[in-house]
């Protein structure tokens, strides 16, 4: 079936979401989205938004902050105008509903992260996320030109190139293929402009912060209809996930260091005055690379993150969350150290967007993980990500929406979703296994430490897996699980691709076989275009 709007928006965190608000004015809305409209890495969002907000703080220090971390990468215009239209944008999600944790002089409370000079994270508590998921839910759901698919996974976007079967110079994104699935029927949903906010792809690495939703579809998606992507080497292990059997993806915010700890080897030694002079509060590869090095050195399986030394009362006011999942674990965080673990969390590079958000395929947009706009450089900044969606989905709504009522857009007679000859599988373990394949692989040969031997190993496996894949997509009626599957592969792919073409280390790309920067060669981004 044919649904047609003035925008598309595909994923439901903060891109999509604050962006489908900011256009409803405008035209008509329609919102996929794979699962549960609440399920994104949003969500799960710990820290908070980063932004200049105390008379301490300066624009210029959060610039300066972002573009150290980013190790010589960060496209600097771009850091500037994201920082100093941030203050702004989170107004706006004030506006919204979105209620953040105030200090007892009635001030915007302000959390500090890794890689920060200044207290500068706008917070609820240690729920950010999952509270500013809600409140934009709750304005979505309320508005009446907005209207929202729960369990629409999107297959692929329809673009005039594939659909004229030309190599048409300027193409053009006209919507796109999903997948409902409730009824396994694939619809077109076509659309002047098409927003992808898929986020991240944590779900390519063994272990991750990630929930299932973070496979990557956006990136799989516009590289497959010809979008340039880049940086896809740069992706980023957070430090401290919670290390316990039972434990899945589950995040030990970077603000607990912030507010005073110190992470600590299973001897009770403190180590990261051996690797940086902000020493626990080091940026995110420095600390997550410090922490893989002791581990293997010793031979330990975790760390530990040591909050014993903060009041209780306060722990357990500032961080109801995390203290309150430790304690379901037995780990009483005012009286113990909490084991931790580095797990792949977010991914640095992207679909290359302009300063405005859209493609190199017209009226084709990317906010939030799933966009390359420069900002983060060869490492994001902590608590950098959530701003960068909020004035990106700004900014697009200012462009796709300009003159959206008066554009005339050509209609074509989109075919339908051909299955051809395509019968159900009975083989779902084909999947999981090669599913399991791909997470283990990046983990092992493409994670923190890399290696030239290691990549080319993950190389040739991929390769294998994607052929096998390409073969069983053609041949059995697609699922999600199917459709995810082909796309992590393909995001591996890249991953490994960029980290092959980067010959030298940087950031949260590092080689032992390249130990150090170079800065003749690689002071550059890595592009890759099928
Ligand atoms: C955290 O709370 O440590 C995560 C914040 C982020 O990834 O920016």
């Amino acid at each position: 079936m044919e649904k047609a709007s003035d925008f598309l928006v595909i994923g439901s965190g903060i891109a999509g979401l604050s962006f489908a608000l900011s256009v409803a004015s405008r035209g008509t809305v329609r919102l996929i989205t794979k699962r549960d409209k609440r399920e994104s890495n949003t969500k799960y969002a710990q820290g908070g938004i980063a932004s200049v907000f105390s008379k301490d703080d300066s624009f210029e220090e959060h610039i300066n902050d972002t573009i150290a971390a980013g190790a010589g990468l960060c496209h600097e215009d771009v850091v500037e105008f994201v920082v100093k239209e941030g203050p702004e944008c989170v107004k706006e999600l004030i506006r919204w509903g979105v209620e953040f944790s105030f200090d007892d002089k009635n001030h915007i409370a302000l959390g500090r992260e890794g890689g920060h000079s200044r207290r500068r994270i706008v917070h609820v508590k240690d729920v950010t996320g999952s509270i500013v998921e809600d409140a934009l839910i709750q304005q979505v759901d309320a508005h009446q030109n907005i209207k929202v698919y729960e369990n629409h996974i999107a297959v692929d976007l329809i673009t005039l190139k594939k659909l004229l079967k030309a190599d048409t110079r300027a193409d053009r994104c006209l919507g796109a293929y999903a997948l409902d699935t409730d009824t396994g029927e694939v619809h077109s949903f076509l659309a002047k402009k098409t927003l992808l906010a898929t986020g991240g792809a944590g779900k390519a690495y063994l272990y991750t912060s990630n929930p299932d939703v973070a496979t990557g579809d956006g990136i799989a998606m516009a590289y497959r209809a010809g979008a340039y992507i880049a940086n896809m080497e740069f992706f980023q292990f957070h430090p401290t996930c919670l290390y316990h059997p039972k434990a899945k993806s589950f995040l030990i915010s970077e603000a607990l260091r912030g507010e005073g700890g110190v992470l600590r080897l299973i001897n009770g030694e403190p180590f990261m005055e051996r690797y940086h002079r902000m020493k626990s509060l080091a940026p995110r590869d420095v600390t997550a690379r410090a922490i893989d090095s002791e581990m293997k050195k010793n031979g330990d399986e975790h760390v530990y993150l040591d909050m014993t030394g903060i009041r209780p009362a306060f722990l357990k006011e500032r961080f109801p969350n995390i203290h309150g999942v430790c304690m379901r674990y037995g780990i009483d965080m005012a009286a113990e150290p909490i084991p931790v673990v580095p797990a792949a969390h977010y991914m640095c590079g992207g679909i290359v967007v302009d300063d405005y958000g859209e493609t190199s395929i017209k009226s084709l947009f990317v906010c939030g993980e799933s966009a390359f706009t420069g900002l983060h450089g060869a490492n994001r900044l902590a608590s950098n990500s959530l701003l960068e969606a909020l004035v990106f989905a700004s900014r697009i709504s200012n462009k796709a929406s300009g003159d959206i009522l008066h554009e005339k857009v050509r209609r074509y007679d989109i075919p339908l979703w051909d299955v051809g000859s395509a019968v159900n599988s009975d083989e779902a373990i084909v999947v999981s296994h090669n599913w399991d394949e791909i997470r283990r692989l990046m983990w092992n040969y493409v994670g923190i430490v890399r290696s030239n031997k290691r990549l080319i190993r993950a190389k040739k496996r991929i390769q294998n897996l994607q052929d096998e894949i390409k073969e069983y997509y053609w041949d059995f009626l697609i699922t999600s699980d199917l459709v995810e599957l082909r796309n992590i592969a393909t995001v591996a792919e890249i991953i490994v691709e960029s980290a092959i073409m980067r010959k030298e280390s940087r950031g949260l790309h590092y080689n032992i076989d390249y130990p150090a920067a170079d800065d003749a060669h690689f002071m550059k981004d890595t592009l890759i275009k099928v």
